[in-house]
């Protein structure tokens, strides 16, 4: 019933439309942004360009309903976002670097995002220098899918010689973290605003 493959550039749209579709604490995040590529461009449209070989998708008869992406070298990533990725994205979206960060809009939050983003804690990337987004929509929750494409992506990290794999959580999804918890995560650091580091070594 349902299929798991790479992913390819044909199905760019859909990652991006799921991933909205989870990114109000795994809810559909529809109504909070205006612009409905903003957190694709950021959570998802990088990892298929420059990380393919980690990007895998789940279809159903309906078409693509999960995905689960992830790099296996963080710094390089990041790095090479800088370079590649962010650069259109800044001279496309203008920084509110003027407007309060208590007065921004969700599509403001995520443009501050794109011209200063939040980069990886250094001190856990020796261990964990892998990481990785999942997101399934509600048809395909809760059927051992998610388990199924996460061990598939770690497989992927494994091989290509990453020993461990960190992922951020929000604090009020607490059904991701059970899963995480429950496939051998553990916590590697909560920040202030109560978002969770979760770390595997693979
Ligand atoms: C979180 C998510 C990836 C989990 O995937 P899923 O397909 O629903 O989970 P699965 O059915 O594969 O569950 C796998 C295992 O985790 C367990 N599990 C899942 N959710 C759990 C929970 N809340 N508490 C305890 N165990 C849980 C299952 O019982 C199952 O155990 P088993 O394989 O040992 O029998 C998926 O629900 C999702 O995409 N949610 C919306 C988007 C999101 O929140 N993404 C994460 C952002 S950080």
């Amino acid at each position: 019933m349902f299929d798991l493959r790479p992913a390819s550039p044909a199905d760019r749209a859909a990652l991006y439309r799921i991933c909205l579709q989870t990114a109000d604490s795994g809810a559909d995040g529809t109504h909070l942004y205006r612009d409905p590529l903003l957190v694709g461009h950021i959570y998802a449209g990088p990892y298929l360009m420059f990380a393919p070989e980690h990007t895998f998708v789940l279809e159903d008869g309906e078409g693509v309903c999960g995905y689960v992406l992830g790099v296996a070298d963080t710094p390089a990533f990041e790095a090479r976002l800088e370079r590649e990725w962010w650069p259109a994205l800044r001279a496309q979206y203008p920084d509110p670097v003027n407007v309060p960060p208590h007065e921004r809009t969700p599509d403001e939050r995520l443009t501050h995002l794109i011209h200063h983003p939040s980069l990886h804690d250094p001190a856990l990337l020796a261990d964990y220098p892998a990481h990785l987004h999942i997101d399934l929509l509600p048809r395909a929750q809760g059927r051992g899918q998610g388990r199924r494409l996460l061990e598939r992506l770690l497989l992927s990290l494994r091989e290509a010689g990453a020993p461990g794999v960190q992922l951020g959580v929000g604090g009020r999804n607490t059904r991701a973290q059970a899963f995480y918890r429950h496939l051998g995560f553990s916590e590697l650091r909560r920040t202030p605003g109560g978002s969770l580091v979760l770390g595997l070594k693979l």
